[in-house]
């Protein structure tokens, strides 16, 4: 039985009505930039991460770049990030002339370690960008005690989640400012790319709408030089329609990772495969389910090709640490120790956890990865 890492033609089966019946008013109307699509989006989007303001923007890569923007980010100035992340985290940093510094995360989350922080803070940081992992929220009381203590911002990388909660509060409130990914594959995802900034402080709004049209306002009077961050019009509309269906989505996704849950329970496995786990006062809304080999050697990769040669999906997030990527081969800070973002890199493995995905399918990905391993 194939089994894809993520389907989203099911999905899309379920509101395709709903898709086309707004997709073609926005083609009637002609009007493809910003105006009251997006703005209807950012209203309820800011709403379900329980925040005041949310702007819509070209993706989550722009939306971690404008937040850094806003905060005046600039050449010679160092933000602290995870040494384990997708790239973007840190490829930002440095498209703005600073310089990503790397800490090690917790493999219990895979998050940001809290407690590696500290020691990185120096004169030259501006901020802490914590990443909600996969799904998770990261350690924000401790994060956030740190930068008040330091008086630093603090910016949620929250591309991978939308929904997710720590001690009840969404992903989008936890700091000063938080970026979405709406790509097409986020548990919020729009028909190309897409992503919103939120925040709670009304100048820290203004900025980000100032710096999505080239820091302009009123128009054609450039008061910074900011970029074109727009979302469009067309995204705007599709996310607004999936945004109705996304606590359902949500739900599951988190049955499915109970159900994974049980299922390797009953199997003679073990410590060997260490399943994702959500941490006390945390609700994971699991963008992706990734587990861990902890046999070592070439495991991981071992089982990947079994699966792959079954027609079962799965995929390495990521197979480098952020240090160990040849750009950042000069990076003064990834000549450090991470030897749990190492294990991270070597030993994890996404497998399907899509919310169509069946009983019968979970069982058989588990059933593969049990043959992998004997
Ligand atoms: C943790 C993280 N940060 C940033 C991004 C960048 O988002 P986008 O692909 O929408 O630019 C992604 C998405 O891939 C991500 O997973």
């Amino acid at each position: 039985m194939p089994v894809p890492l993520l389907d989203l033609k099911l999905q899309y089966a379920t509101i395709r009505d709903e898709v086309l019946r707004v997709t073609s008013e926005v083609y009637d109307s002609q009007y493809f930039i910003l105006g009251k699509r997006v703005d209807d989006f950012e209203r309820d989007f800011a709403a379900y991460c329980h925040s005041r303001y949310a702007v819509g923007v070209s993706s989550g890569t722009d939306a971690l770049l404008i937040a850094l923007m806003v905060l005046s980010v600039g050449p010679g100035d160092e933000v602290i990030v995870p040494a384990y992340s997708f790239f973007a985290t840190a490829g930002v940093v440095d498209r703005l002339g600073a310089i990503p510094v790397f800490a090690d995360v917790a493999l219990d989350d895979y998050n940001i370690d809290p407690a590696k922080i500290e020691a990185l803070i120096t004169p030259a940081t501006k901020a802490i960008m914590p990443v909600h992992l996969y799904g998770q929220c990261a350690a924000m009381d401790e994060i956030n005690r740190i930068a008040a203590k330091h008086k630093l911002p603090v910016i949620e990388d929250a591309a991978q989640a939308v929904g997710a909660e720590y001690d009840g509060r969404r992903a989008g409130v936890l700091g000063t400012m938080a970026a979405f990914s709406f790509f097409p594959s986020k548990n919020l995802g729009a028909f190309g790319d897409a992503g919103a900034v939120t925040c709670e402080d009304e100048a820290t709004y203004e900025r980000l709408i100032d710096f999505r049209v080239h820091g302009m306002r009123p128009k054609y009077y450039h008061r910074y030089v900011g970029g074109n961050f727009r979302i469009d019009a067309l995204q705007a509309a599709i996310l607004h329609v999936k945004l109705a269906h996304l606590d359902s989505w949500a739900e599951g996704r988190r049955r499915n990772a109970a159900a994974y849950a049980e299922l390797f329970a009953d199997t003679a496995l073990g410590d060997r495969v260490i399943l994702p786990r959500e941490l006390p006062r945390r609700r994971h809304v699991y963008n992706q389910y990734v587990i861990r080999f902890t046999d070592g050697g070439d495991t991981r990769d071992r089982v990947m090709s079994h699966l792959k040669s079954v027609a079962i999906g799965c995929d390495i997030y990521y197979p480098l640490t952020l240090p160990q990527q040849e750009c950042f081969k000069d990076n003064l800070s990834a000549g450090g120790q991470f030897p749990s973002s190492d294990l991270a890199a070597a030993q994890t493995l996404a497998i399907p956890v899509f919310p169509e995905l069946t009983k019968d399918q979970m069982a058989e990905v588990v059933r593969e990865i049990g043959k992998a391993l004997n």
